[in-house]
């Protein structure tokens, strides 16, 4: 285990749906197996426990969304930017997590309270160059781009999400260690297909398919080679293990009712500041020892 790949959760004692702000949640409220949630929570939380340090935050009772850690903020070095959540059924969360980050010494930063931002269900840090990608069209607004690259110094690209069951940017794009990048371009508008095409090369895409995608492939926690989701074909299953990855599958059927898989569930709290970008270690490994990726 690497003790600096930190991770934070929050456990589904209070998840439920209990309303309806995505696609996925339609006909699913108070649908949830409470007993399994909390089975498939524990084995998403022991896998990752195997390769990183999990810490947890406390849910509270009227927020059964809290489990989606991802969307507490964007930790980014010593700096945390909370999330102002576009629906009021989540608001109430902002305050918790806030606490939280405070507790912890991260220094808590908000962006201006008319704009919205949906942490890092919409903000991923890419993970071969310091850029940071920003989904929005659904939840977080593309002009929260200039102030997160300034209160972080760092390239923010905005990316539109055009797909209501994509309605993060985390459901359909996955930046993971080593170079790759996992997306489904379906859930992108063809300004943002280009501006991906430009920054990654083709040869280190990996496109999702739909079937793949609507089981959240996508949605997946990257930590070093391994990688930890939902479900994936036997197709992307080779594809991934083919670059080197080692998959970790851990169903998650009843958080998917609520539109969350396992990225959603994680926020990474050892993100890099901008002056500590590092080297993918284990990549340069890989090349420099000649082994083709
Ligand atoms: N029900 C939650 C919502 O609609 C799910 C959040 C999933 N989180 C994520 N990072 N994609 O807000």
């Amino acid at each position: 285990m690497n003790p600096t790949n930190r991770i934070l959760m929050c456990a589904p004692d209070h998840f439920n749906v209990a309303y309806v702000i995505n696609p996925w949640m339609k006909g699913n409220v108070a649908c949830c197996d409470p007993v399994l949630a909390m089975r498939q929570w524990q084995e998403l939380a022991r896998a990752i426990g195997r390769v990183a340090s999990v810490e947890t935050v406390r849910g509270g009772e009227s927020v059964p969304d809290m489990v989606f850690t991802a969307n507490a903020g964007l930790v980014l070095g010593q700096k945390v930017v909370l999330s102002h959540f576009r629906h009021p059924e989540r608001q109430a969360e902002e305050a918790l997590f806030a606490d939280w980050f405070a507790l912890h010494g991260l220094e808590v930063e908000q962006l201006p309270g008319d704009m919205y931002f949906e942490g890092a269900g919409d903000a991923l840090l890419d993970r071969s160059a310091p850029v940071l990608w920003l989904g929005f069209g659904h939840r977080s607004d593309a002009a929260c781009a200039p102030l997160l690259a300034q209160s972080l110094q760092i390239e923010v690209q905005g990316l539109r999400l055009v797909n209501p069951h994509f309605y993060h940017l985390d459901t359909c794009f996955c930046p993971l260690d080593g170079g790759f990048l996992l997306y489904h371009p379906e859930a992108f508008d063809a300004a943002a297909r280009k501006i991906i095409a430009a920054r990654v090369p083709a040869s280190r895409r990996i496109a999702v398919d739909a079937a793949d995608a609507a089981a959240f492939a996508c949605n997946a926690v990257s930590i070093g080679r391994h990688v930890f989701l939902n479900a994936a074909s036997d197709k992307l299953l080779a594809a991934l293990q083919a670059h080197g990855y080692q998959v970790h599958v851990t169903p998650l059927s009843e958080f998917m009712k609520a539109g969350g898989a396992a990225k959603c569930l994680t926020l990474k709290l050892d993100e890099p500041g901008q002056s500590q970008w590092p080297a993918p270690a284990w990549e340069e490994a890989r090349e420099t020892a000649g082994t083709a990726v």
